[in-house]
């Protein structure tokens, strides 16, 4: 009988070193320990022993079962961690994966050059100020010396509201609206939107525009093609050639249309300057004195320019887009490439 459990003890610590899984190890504990296990069959064999082999086959059956016992409990523990750390290994994130990116939103185009045209005269010393967009009949024409038969006033031109409002034309109302807030003198920029009952390849019934106004005491014609001729090189190169053209506008006296050296051609003349070598970017003159009498400035005392750019077109400039409409198409394909 000691000769059997000694076999069987060999048998069984040869096979738990084959074992692989805890499904294994479950069935070779029931094929030796089990109630019709070979140990246990044995083990039930005890009692054809004689009084003087019993105890001493019994001490020697306990140490086989000792022995066996831990040697399940040691595959056991053996495979379980090995189990965890298969599952770790599965489970594990891979960091070297490259990971998916988050679409990052950028400024628009149109944006993109109201700031680097705010920055520009920021530098120079004009203060950023806005104003309504919603505005009454007096800031918007009136008090700009824009009298009721202009043609500017035209239903075909303006967005009327009721009692008396419209959707501005231009940012020239905050020109009042700083004057009569302030005392001069005044340094200031508007940015912001306008609108107009206007819709084709150069015009989209909102657009922005950045008005100047600088007031002050002596201030000159000169220093406003100074401040203008600054700007277009920064914004345009240092190659940048500016003319202004005499021109008419209610609030200005004189007044100017600024052009500068087409950005395409060079002046040299081409399709996008019409062949004329010049490309208008804005409207200016000196202050008129029905403006300052308009917000209580005294105009025997002090002077001033203003002048005012529309934003898309210096965008496309910029940008050279045929077609100002695409800027508020809101296409992805479009917007993505600035
Ligand atoms: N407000 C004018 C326009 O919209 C531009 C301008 C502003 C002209 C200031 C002169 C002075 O056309």
């Amino acid at each position: 009988m000691k000769a059997e459990l000694e076999a069987i003890q060999t048998e069984v610590l040869e096979q738990l070193k084959q074992i692989a899984s805890s499904d294994e190890l479950e069935t070779l504990r029931i094929t030796y320990f089990g109630r019709n296990g070979k140990l246990t069959d044995v083990m039930k064999g005890m009692g054809s022993l004689s009084k003087e082999e019993r105890p001493i086959v019994g001490k020697f059956a306990n140490d086989v079962r000792a022995t066996l016992t831990e040697a399940f409990e040691k595959t056991k523990t053996a495979l379980e961690s090995q189990q965890q750390e298969q599952q770790l290994k599965d489970e594990a994130i891979d960091i070297t994966l490259p990971g998916r990116k988050p679409a990052y939103g950028k400024a628009h185009p149109v944006i993109q050059t109201l700031e680097r045209i705010e920055t520009i005269f920021t530098r120079m010393g004009f203060q950023t100020v806005t104003g309504p967009e919603v505005e009454t009949e007096h800031y918007n024409f009136d008090a700009l010396n824009t009298p009721i038969d202009h043609p500017a006033r035209d239903l075909h031109d303006t967005f009327y509201l009721t009692d008396g409002q419209l959707l501005r034309t231009h940012t020239s109302p905050v020109q009042i609206r700083a004057m009569e807030s302030q005392k001069p003198p005044l340094r200031i920029i508007v940015p912001g939107k306008a609108y107009r009952v206007d819709y084709d390849v150069s015009h989209t019934p909102m657009f922005h525009q950045v008005e100047g106004l600088l007031v002050d005491k002596h201030v000159t014609f000169s220093e406003l093609k100074g401040v203008l001729v600054s700007f277009a090189r920064q914004m345009f190169g240092d190659q940048t050639q500016m003319r202004f053209r005499p021109h008419f506008f209610p609030f200005t006296e004189p007044s100017a249309e600024a052009d500068i050296s087409c950005t395409v051609c060079q002046g040299k003349g081409c399709r996008s300057c019409g062949h004329t070598g010049w490309i208008e970017i804005l409207g200016a003159g000196a202050v008129d004195p029905e403006v300052f009498k308009a917000v209580n400035y005294d105009p025997e005392k002090i002077t001033g320019f203003a002048f005012g750019m529309g934003v898309e077109r210096i965008a496309n400039l910029q940008f050279r887009i045929p077609d100002i409409r695409t800027f508020y198409e809101n296409d992805l394909r479009f917007l993505q490439q600035f």
